[in-house]
């Protein structure tokens, strides 16, 4: 058990060093390849520019979440950058980013195999009749099926660097000597991949978790969850999860030897928005509400809510105030005299590291817990979907112009998940930048100037390189404003 723990932490680590390479030659490729990828899809010129400029900030949305130095990756700019643009072959062959189908076509038949755009970020494929999956090479047989298709499971669609890292899956006719059934299962199969960027918690839920959730929801159970590029360090970490979407077992679908047979297949889980669901666009109008419910479910969370407890000699009836602490970059160079000040307004002050927790569940019970959550613009907060609802999120925004990147992160997700939202913005006098910097040095007087200069080094300067000394006294006017938001107050 330690051991494996051990095996994790270390697993996870080199698997961030990995991605953050892998997008920071992403990001580089961007700019070249999203014009080649848009331009044959019939918009008009300026929705494509607002396509791209949006999509710009996506992309740059998934990088602040890597909290390891830019340093290693930078030196990899200069790398030869790679050709493939698309993540599938030619030759005839149906694909999905060749044919371009229009994103929206979400209820096409299941009677005929049919891959689609689910959204800018996902491709899917739907098939139901003879299905037969080889894990081992990447294979499903499909009777009938009219043409092969290929299609990568992961919600990056645009994203060259994440791509790479996960396996292609073909869709291909039955042939007249099919593989026999090893395996017969009534379950549809869901075929996705934990490849990408999974190990930062952001990416855990907004490439693969909730994206899964959207399209396992509506089976009820009834469903497989066949993972390529498995991992099962991280299949581990969110089985619990798993469990509360599949009746099934989990397979580590490419070492599988088995010909696994279904009676239908969706390959790819569909994306709709950054930490959420478009409830809109869900069947079973499915939405953050009943991904946080199944969230408690997996993890035995049981605040649905942020009500104080009716025991009046319950420790619960003060509020309680969680600080997600970091440690390596944009840590709170007074977090000690931070909860003091909490304890002073009366609130029950905790301080959680979400690195150092490895159990997902403890971490969850833990937020879980609390009434106001605080911390730094980072990966960290992404534990806010474990708030009760009506919680308040107090996002610590570092020193440097980026309203807009904690505006896309964690701002814009809190109100699908009923939770309140407070920002406190770092300023001069309170970053360690101003220590590091001379005064009029452009990184302080003018940081649009950095963010001109390109992604890596805002994240250097702005993400990697600061620690944060928040005012008490205009910090406390902040909690203080959290605490009026709570129904603790009111209900005494
Ligand atoms: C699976 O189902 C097919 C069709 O009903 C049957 O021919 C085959 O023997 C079954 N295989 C297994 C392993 O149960």
């Amino acid at each position: 058990m330690k051991s494996n723990r051990n095996l994790s932490r270390g697993e996870g680590r080199r698997l961030g060093n990995v991605a953050l390479i892998a997008f920071m030659l992403g990001s580089l490729l961007l700019l070249s390849l999203i014009r080649v990828r848009f331009s044959p899809i019939g918009k008009t010129g300026e929705a494509i520019k607002a396509e791209e400029q949006q999509e710009m900030r996506k992309e740059s949305i998934k990088m602040e979440t890597l909290d390891e130095t830019a340093a290693s990756a930078a030196e990899e700019e200069t790398q030869p950058k790679p050709t493939d643009n698309s993540g599938s072959s030619g030759g005839g062959v149906g694909s999905v980013s060749s044919t371009a189908l229009a994103a929206g076509d979400e209820h096409l038949s299941l009677s005929k195999p049919v891959c689609y755009e689910s959204s800018r970020r996902s491709d899917t494929c739907e098939a139901a009749g003879d299905v037969r999956v080889q894990g081992r090479i990447q294979t499903i047989h499909v009777g009938p099926l009219e043409q092969e298709w290929k299609v990568k499971p992961y919600c990056r669609k645009h994203d060259a660097f994440a791509l790479s890292h996960v396996k292609e899956w073909a869709l291909r006719p039955l042939p007249g000597d099919a593989p026999q059934c090893t395996i017969n299962s009534s379950a549809t199969a869901f075929v996705l991949s934990t490849g990408g960027f999974t190990g930062n918690l952001f990416h855990d839920y907004t490439d693969v978790l909730i994206p899964a959730f959207i399209t396992a929801h509506r089976y009820a159970g009834e469903v497989q969850f066949l993972v390529s590029s498995f991992k099962s360090w991280w299949t581990n970490k969110y089985l619990q999860i798993f469990q509360q979407l599949s009746k099934h077992e989990v397979v580590d679908i490419d070492n599988d030897d088995e010909v696994r047979c279904y009676p239908s297949v969706v390959v790819g889980p569909t994306f709709h928005k950054e930490l959420g669901i478009d409830a809109s666009r869900t069947p079973g109008s499915s939405s953050m509400v009943e991904f946080r419910a199944m969230l408690r479910g997996a993890f035995g969370l049981e605040r649905a809510t942020a009500t104080p407890s009716s025991d009046r000699w319950d420790i619960r009836r003060r509020p309680r105030l969680l600080i997600i602490s970091r440690r390596s970059s944009r840590r709170f160079l007074n977090e000690r005299a931070m909860a003091d000040m909490a304890m002073s307004l009366g609130f029950d002050v905790r301080v959680g590291d979400p690195d150092v927790s490895t159990d997902v569940s403890k971490f969850a019970r833990l937020v879980n817990s609390a009434d106001v959550m605080v911390g730094a613009h980072g990966a960290g907060l992404t534990n806010m979907v474990f708030l009760p609802a009506g919680a308040v999120l107090i996002q610590v925004v570092p020193y440097g112009g980026l309203e807009w990147l904690a505006r896309g992160t964690f701002k814009e997700p809190s109100a699908d998940m009923q939770i309140h939202y407070l920002e406190y913005m770092i300023q001069l006098d309170e970053t360690s930048l101003s220590e590091q910097y001379p005064k009029d040095d452009p990184v302080l007087k003018d940081p649009n100037s950095i963010h001109k200069q390109g992604w890596n080094a805002l994240k250097t300067v702005y993400l990697d390189k600061q620690n944060v000394k928040p005012h008490l006294g205009r910090l406390k006017n902040t909690f203080m404003e959290a605490l009026k938001l709570l129904p603790h107050g009111q209900s005494d």
